[in-house]
């Protein structure tokens, strides 16, 4: 299976746009998506619908600001501009969108007996893995040889191995992984919409589940349209400043 791996558009249309740009000729079995459709950008219509409307089968998982974005959380733990721009998403979100948010389902999800997707960890969808004990926790408590997770925005990968766990942020235009038996795998796409590895080009995923090959993808795309959107729609400036960082 050919698996296009997708998280944390954050209503980042452009950015969104350009991956689905440079995916559109490849041939994709299953599209697996992380959560956090909406909150941040300023395009949450127009994300939610292209993910509808994504051929063939795909699976989703919601993340944090979907729930805060459809009401199932009240959003007391963001901070002010996340919080903002909820409140904003939630006000534009056409009716028909916001049911779609509101029953994505909660992760984690099995997709093959190998492969587990979630937004945050496996073992809660609002906890961020970002350490070594962070994956210790889930190594040990959650049985999956592979699991895809977002959250973070950071592209980054965890492994399981007999002398212990090795942990790496990836960097660069492109990155290839390929599975090892006896090896267990946590791996993060990073961020289509609002990146924070200070590489501000959107990320995503492929995977292979044949040739057990996992490849980290970057792509440019018009930062200053997004951030112009952002501006011009009243959401918080800073929101539009660190698009152009990668923070
Ligand atoms: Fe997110």
């Amino acid at each position: 299976m050919r698996y296009l791996i997708l998280s944390d558009m954050h209503g980042n249309w452009d950015a969104f746009a350009a991956v689905l740009r440079r995916v559109r000729r490849k041939r994709f079995d299953t599209t697996l998506v992380l959560g956090d459709l909406v909150g941040y950008g300023a395009g949450p219509n127009q994300v939610v619908e292209a993910v509808k409307n994504l051929e063939g089968p795909v699976e989703v998982v919601r993340g944090n600001h979907d729930k805060v974005v459809c009401g199932l959380e009240d959003g007391s733990n963001f901070n002010q501009p996340a919080l903002a721009a909820a409140r904003w998403t939630a006000d534009r979100l056409t009716p028909a969108n916001m049911r779609y948010v509101r029953q994505m389902p909660l992760g984690p999800m099995e997709i093959e007996e190998h492969l587990h997707i979630c937004h945050g960890s496996p073992l809660d969808e609002d906890t961020y893995v970002f350490s070594i004990y962070d994956a210790y926790e889930i190594f040990t408590n959650y049985n999956a040889e592979v699991v895809f997770f977002g959250h973070t925005h950071i592209p980054s990968l965890f492994v399981q191995q007999p002398k212990g766990i090795e942990v790496a942020v990836v960097q660069g235009e492109s990155f290839t992984l390929k599975l090892e038996e006896g090896k267990r795998y946590l791996l993060n796409p990073g961020s289509i919409g609002q990146p924070r590895d200070r590489d501000p080009r959107a990320a995503y995923i492929t995977y292979d589940s044949e040739t057990r090959t996992v490849r980290w993808h970057r792509v440019d795309y018009a930062i200053s349209k997004a951030q112009e959107r952002i501006v011009k729609s009243g959401l918080p400036k800073v929101l539009a400043d660190r698009l152009a960082l990668g923070i």
